[in-house]
């Protein structure tokens, strides 16, 4: 385990915290990279036990917990960003609980922004088995009531075919057929797609992996199908959170760094990171983060 760090949770110069099941967090983090550019992030992949999507809450409820708690007691996070819809959905709340003075931003799939702009009326929206059984996933919707017609649709396997093919080589190529096979699975389902009356012409992507398989839903989508995610307004989000609690990096001419970890293959992130953030890039490490002991326990 690396040597706890001197930074100050409470000064501008400690750096974000940033989460996911795996890869698919770094959809935010390009996002927070282009909209924060001096701050210092730390990605964490807790890609060992990955997929959250399809585990129910408690387990998910456990790590969040566990990877919060890390990225605080070793890496004196100033801020969390929840980068994954899933993790919110199920544990945001207690995140907040356990750090009641550490600000945290999280994700949810953009209904809102797809209700306004649909014109056919017909929102897609694609996430995983628990993002869209939550609790905050029925509020949301119901929010929305009137405003659009929403299809749902959970993509079992999705998420973890395109860690698969982010890896690179023949198992790379392997996970892109996989993915596109399910996106095809998957979108064909939803039922007709388009600009046409009664057609889906806003697809939601609820999952952050799913903006790197962009490629394979705009094959099957269309042309005519808006594609919506939430990458941009998270770092706006966190860009506001920052200026209000006074923690936006006060170094104008500090470079932004970024540190890269997983608690599985720490290949498959740098890789992904390679090839969706681009830019040099500090090699990514492998990391042991166990469950919180007992009872969970407010911080510190
Ligand atoms: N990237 C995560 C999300 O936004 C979930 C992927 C997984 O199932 O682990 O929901």
């Amino acid at each position: 385990m690396p040597p706890a760090r001197s930074f100050d949770p409470a000064s501008a110069a400690a750096p974000i915290g940033v989460f996911d099941s795996g890869i698919g967090g770094l959809s935010v983090l390009r996002a927070l990279r282009a909209e924060l550019p001096h701050e210092r992030f730390v990605y964490l992949a807790d890609s060992a036990h990955a997929p959250y999507g399809e585990r129910g809450d408690a387990p998910v409820i456990a790590r969040s917990q566990a990877v919060a708690g890390h990225l605080r007691s070793t890496h004196g996070i100033k801020a969390l960003v929840v980068a994954c819809n899933t993790a919110t959905a199920a544990a945001i709340h207690e995140v907040r609980r356990l750090h009641p003075d550490l600000p945290v931003v999280g994700v949810e799939p953009a209904l809102k922004p797809a209700a306004s702009t649909t014109r056919t009326g017909n929102v897609g929206v694609i996430a995983t088995r628990g993002t869209l059984a939550s609790g905050k996933f029925a509020q949301l919707l119901a929010s929305l009531q009137g405003q659009a017609r929403f299809t749902l649709q959970a993509c079992d396997g999705l998420a973890s075919a395109i860690e698969r093919a982010a890896a690179g080589g023949m198992a790379g190529q392997r996970g892109a057929q996989e993915v596109a096979a399910l996106v095809e699975k998957y979108l064909l389902a939803m039922g007709p797609l388009g600009q046409q009356a009664g057609a889906i012409d806003t697809l939601v992507l609820g999952c952050t992996h799913y903006v790197f398989a962009e490629d394979a839903l705009r094959r099957v989508a269309g042309p005519g199908v808006q594609l919506v995610e939430t990458g941009l307004p998270v770092a706006r989000r966190a860009h506001r959170l920052l200026g209000e609690t006074g923690l936006l990096s006060r170094d104008d001419a500090a470079p932004q760094t970024v540190e890269l970890l997983a608690t599985g293959a720490a290949q498959q992130l740098q890789a992904a990171a390679a090839r969706w953030l681009g830019g040099p890039l500090m090699p990514a490490q492998r990391v042991e983060i166990p469950a919180m002991a007992g009872p969970a326990s407010p911080w510190p």
